[in-house]
C-alpha cells in the first residue's frame, strides 16, 4: 500500500513536472512575442530619404518633407515633418529642422533676411540654425546627411 502511494505520488509528480515543461516551453516564447513589441522604446536608427540633390538651392536652404514612421508597442504612426538642406558646393550638405527649439513651431527661412523666422515669438535663426534673436534656448536641430547616388537621406531616430 505504501509503494503504490509513493509510487502514485512519484507518477503525479513526474506528470505534473513534465506538464509543467511543456506549459513552459509554449508559454514563454507565446507570452515574449506578445510583450516584446510593447516593452520596446521605439527608438530606432534609420535613414529616412527626403528628395534629390537637385532639388537642393545652391546657397539657399531648401525646404523637403520627410515621412517618418514611429512604432511604439503595436501602433505605427507616419509623421511628416520639415527639413531645411543647405549646401554651398553640391557635395557638404547640412539639415536642419523647421522645429522651432523654444516652442516647437515651425520656422521659415526668409531669404530677404537671409535667416529662419519663427512668427509665434518672434525667435531669428542663422542659416546655420544658430539662435540670433528671440527666446529660443537652442540652435535648430540638425541631422547626419548622407547622398545615395542623387538620393538625399537624413539621419533620423525613432
Ligand atoms: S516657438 Fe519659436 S520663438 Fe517661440
Amino acid at each position: 500500500m505504501t509503494d503504490d502511494l509513493s509510487r502514485r505520488t512519484l507518477l503525479s509528480k513526474m506528470v505534473a513536472a513534465i506538464g509543467g515543461l511543456i506549459a513552459a516551453g509554449f508559454g514563454v516564447p507565446a507570452i515574449a512575442y506578445v510583450v516584446a513589441p510593447a516593452s520596446k522604446d521605439g527608438l530606432e536608427d534609420v535613414w529616412v530619404p527626403i528628395g534629390s540633390t537637385r532639388q537642393v538651392e545652391m546657397g539657399t536652404p531648401t525646404l523637403f518633407k520627410a515621412q517618418i514612421d514611429r512604432t511604439t508597442g503595436w501602433v505605427t504612426q507616419t509623421e511628416e515633418t520639415g527639413v531645411y538642406v543647405l549646401t554651398d558646393n553640391g557635395r557638404d550638405y547640412l539639415a536642419l529642422s523647421n522645429v522651432c527649439t523654444h516652442l516647437g513651431c515651425r520656422v521659415r527661412w526668409v531669404e530677404k533676411e537671409q535667416s529662419f523666422f519663427c512668427p509665434c515669438h518672434n525667435g531669428v535663426f542663422s542659416k546655420t540654425g544658430q539662435v540670433l534673436d528671440g527666446p529660443p534656448p537652442k540652435p535648430l536641430e540638425s541631422f547626419d546627411v548622407r547622398v545615395e547616388g542623387e538620393q538625399l537621406e537624413v539621419h533620423w531616430d525613432v
